[in-house]
């Protein structure tokens, strides 16, 4: 059974625990959203400025001498089930879903745990980490904590910095591994050595490869059964230089399982015109899309068997200065008279944690919220397009003179297709609350499957 590629799980079979329903924490901590929304991330500074990131968002994952756990694709603590590819859906600490598919999904990454500046780690709620492990062994599931997410990664660099800043470090990610009998860890730094991320990160010209140095010694304390993987942008780990790197040390290959890469918030009202949110393909206005990270990070020197295609459970709203019509496209300018609205309920005002940052709204819109409002179905004021280039939906209201970039179940399913056919390592999501009701997008990714 593909759905069971990690062997990792041996948990005793116990009666599956309802998991709380946190969706009311969430509206209540709604701040807490935007804080550790995690970012795609574009290598354009002119973009980089303007990102909201700060705002909202999501997003949400190799060297060092051989191990010996890994050996080209034959990776020891598989077992020899690389065949197939895996499903991961992240939730998050402040909006667990009321239930879980287990059936459509392989791994779940909790997001967050977030290292302070001593490398200890906090801000998510302990019983319910363990309620999510319990229910996912019983189910024959694994589960990893994602440690770090966009506003987690201020002390990464200085973390990693010296063999005993790595020591440390490893040694409280170890602790929460044994602690919650977890399966995997999931790094999420956003980014190494880069002008991406929160301007007040910690930074240093040798962050990647101090991040590569700090894999390995986790992977040496973890062992070959624990899933380790990173959340990547759609460009590979900056060089010394902050500039993508061409090729990463083997290392990088050896000593992680999976590269969970963020291909969203590729666009948005941080940039000057409107387009696609999380384009399959680029068209001529968006150089990064799904395929443009799979060939950056597999030109790089990463197996494409240990990438896995993130996609998001979410689009962005924006107010535009120009109708926006099939002949118009997706692209027209923004609105930049006003600041960004508001998207879907959830989407609440946060800051970036750094001195001065401005809260703002990110114009996140769920797609449980697309379709309780009917923005899907063309009802109040919306009219939905299809854009061929980027194999993704976009929508118009006529009322508001607002453009909706987003994913369905078509441009998910095209996502789905694409990872099968490519043999990539699979797909992965943020974040899995954001489903409608009947769980349409969960649905259709399930053809990544291979
Ligand atoms: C960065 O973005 C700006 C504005 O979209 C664009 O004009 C410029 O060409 C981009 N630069 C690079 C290096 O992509
Ligand atoms: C919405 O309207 C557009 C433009 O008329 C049309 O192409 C599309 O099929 C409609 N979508 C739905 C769900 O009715
Ligand atoms: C779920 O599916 C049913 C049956 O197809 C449909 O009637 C209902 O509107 C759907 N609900 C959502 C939230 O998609």
């Amino acid at each position: 059974m593909v759905q069971l590629s990690f062997k990792a799980v041996v948990a005793t079979i116990v009666a599956a625990v309802a998991l709380v329903d946190a969706a009311d924490v969430m509206n209540a901590a709604g701040h807490q959203h935007r804080l550790v929304r995690r970012c795609g991330g574009k290598k354009n500074s002119t973009i980089t400025h303007h990102h909201p990131a700060s705002q909202g968002g999501n997003n949400g994952h190799h060297h060092g001498g051989n191990n010996g756990h890994h050996n080209g694709g034959n990776n020891g603590h598989h077992n020899g089930q690389q065949q197939g590819s895996i499903i991961t859906a992240y939730i998050t600490d402040w909006a667990i879903p009321s239930s879980i598919a287990w059936n459509k999904l392989d791994h779940i990454n909790y997001a967050f745990a977030v290292p302070g500046k001593d490398g200890t780690l906090s801000q998510f709620t302990a019983s319910q980490l363990q309620s999510v492990v319990k229910e996912a062994h019983a189910n024959q599931k694994t589960v990893s904590l994602s440690v770090g997410g966009w506003t987690g990664s201020l002390h990464f660099s200085d973390l990693v910095l010296t063999p005993s800043s790595r020591a440390s470090f490893a040694k409280n990610i170890v602790q929460a591994v044994n602690d919650y009998n977890l399966d995997g860890i999931d790094i999420d730094w956003e980014y190494p050595n880069s002008a991406n991320g929160v301007a007040c990160n910690s930074n240093n010209k040798a962050d990647t490869a101090n991040f590569l140095a700090f894999m390995q010694l986790l992977r040496q304390q973890l062992g070959p059964n624990k899933i380790l993987s990173t959340a990547v942008g759609v460009q590979p780990f900056d060089d010394e230089s902050q500039n993508p790197s061409t090729s990463l040390a083997a290392g990088w290959a050896q000593t992680v399982d999976y590269f969970n890469m963020m291909v969203y918030d590729l666009a948005g009202s941080w940039n000057p015109v409107s387009g696609a949110n999380s384009p399959l393909a680029a068209d001529k206005d968006d150089s990064m899309s799904v395929t443009s990270a799979v060939q950056a990070w597999s030109s790089a020197g990463i197996p494409k068997s240990k990438l896995v295609v993130g996609v998001p459970f979410y689009g962005y709203l924006a107010k535009v200065n120009q109708p926006i019509t099939a002949a118009t496209g997706e692209h027209v300018k923004f609105d930049t008279s006003v600041p960004q609205i508001q998207g879907d309920q959830y989407d609440t005002k946060s800051a970036d944690p750094c001195p001065g940052a401005t809260a703002t709204f990110s114009g996140e819109f769920q797609y449980r919220s697309i379709v309780q409002q009917g923005v899907n179905t063309n009802s109040s004021s919306w009219t939905n397009y299809w854009d061929a280039h980027t194999s993704t939906p976009y929508a118009y209201n006529s009322k508001d003179q607002t453009f909706l970039t987003y994913d369905n179940p078509a441009s998910l399913t095209a996502k789905a297709k694409y990872v099968a056919q490519q043999k990539l390592g699979g797909i992965m999501l943020w974040s899995l609350e954001m489903d409608d009701a009947n769980s349409s997008l969960l649905n259709a990714i399930q053809g990544a499957r291979h």
